[in-house]
């Protein structure tokens, strides 16, 4: 018997990188995955191909920025699965490399709406079915960058730490109701979205890519790269009975890195 054997559970942005970890292992563990994307494509494809390896896994169209939605996704969830057991909000977004004093209206934005707000819509939706049902498991994924800011990617930042806050403060509204709400503070992984950010980032300090990934390797204490797989099984752990007792916490997996922290120099003046 596998220890998630019959949960439906929810993982956003699971169509790549750490969400499909994510879903991937979920599903080892016995759960019912729905991947949900606003990639709609790409969820079917990578769904179908973790059905190819023998799990249960399925997706579902979902932008997490879209409150009405993010409400009827999960109505529509329970009253087909009569249950939601666990939700993993994976899904959030990078931000274009730049100052505060450069940062437009519309990026900050863009990454709060993405990285913070879906989040909260999709803990609200979930966490009434869950305080229904007096049962049920939140992971949020947050990031180092919420515990400990990294220059250049302040909207981003801001949006990880506000879903430590978000997640300790729906800890302690569900507790009554026996539901679990935890985070997880993924270091550097070499998915797309981290791929981006390193090519900004290696560009405003004039080296290669190779040399920005060895810089950010030689900054992380165990000496590697996480993988998708590393932060699957600190998300399984959460869900599992094995942290029945673990709740409001905020769970580094990082190698043992806790920021990136570079002062960057003056800009030269325009
Ligand atoms: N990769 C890292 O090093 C790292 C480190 C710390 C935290 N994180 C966090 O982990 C999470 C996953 O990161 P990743 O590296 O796998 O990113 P990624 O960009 O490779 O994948 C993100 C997924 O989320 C989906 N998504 C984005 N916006 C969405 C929306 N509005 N609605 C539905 N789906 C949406 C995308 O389609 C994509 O499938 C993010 O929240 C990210 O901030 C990543």
């Amino acid at each position: 018997m596998n220890q998630l054997d019959g949960q439906i559970a929810v993982v956003t942005g699971g169509a790549q990188g750490l969400g499909l970890g994510i879903a991937r292992q979920l599903a080892r563990d016995g759960a019912s995955v729905i991947i949900a994307d606003r990639q709609e494509e790409k969820a079917h494809e990578e769904a179908a191909q973790l059905r190819d390896e023998g799990l249960t896994v399925r997706a579902a169209a979902l932008d997490i920025t879209d409150s009405a939605a993010v409400a009827s996704f999960f109505v529509a969830l329970v009253s087909q699965e009569q249950r939601v057991d666990i939700l993993i909000n994976n899904a959030g977004t990078g931000q274009q490399v730049a100052p505060i004093v450069e940062l437009q209206d519309a990026e900050w934005h863009r990454v709060l709406d993405a990285t913070l707000t879906g989040a909260f819509y999709c803990c609200r939706a979930a966490g009434r079915i869950m305080e229904q049902q007096e049962a049920g498991c939140i992971v949020n994924v947050s990031s180092i960058n919420g515990q400990n800011p990294a220059a250049l990617v302040a909207a981003y930042n801001v949006a990880k730490a506000g879903i430590i806050s978000l997640t300790r403060t729906l800890a302690l509204e569900l507790a009554a109701y026996g539901v679990r709400v935890n985070a997880v503070c993924p270091g550097p992984v070499y998915t797309e979205f981290n791929q981006r950010n390193m090519a900004q980032r290696r560009v405003s300090l004039g080296i290669s890519e190779e040399a920005m990934i060895e810089r950010i390797r030689t900054a992380i204490p165990l000496g590697r790269w996480g993988e998708p797989e590393d932060i699957a099984q600190g998300v399984a752990f959460l869900c599992s009975p094995a942290a029945a007792w673990i709740t409001g916490e905020v769970l580094r997996v990082s190698g043992g890195m806790e920021g990136v922290s570079a002062t960057p120099p003056k800009r030269p003046r325009s």
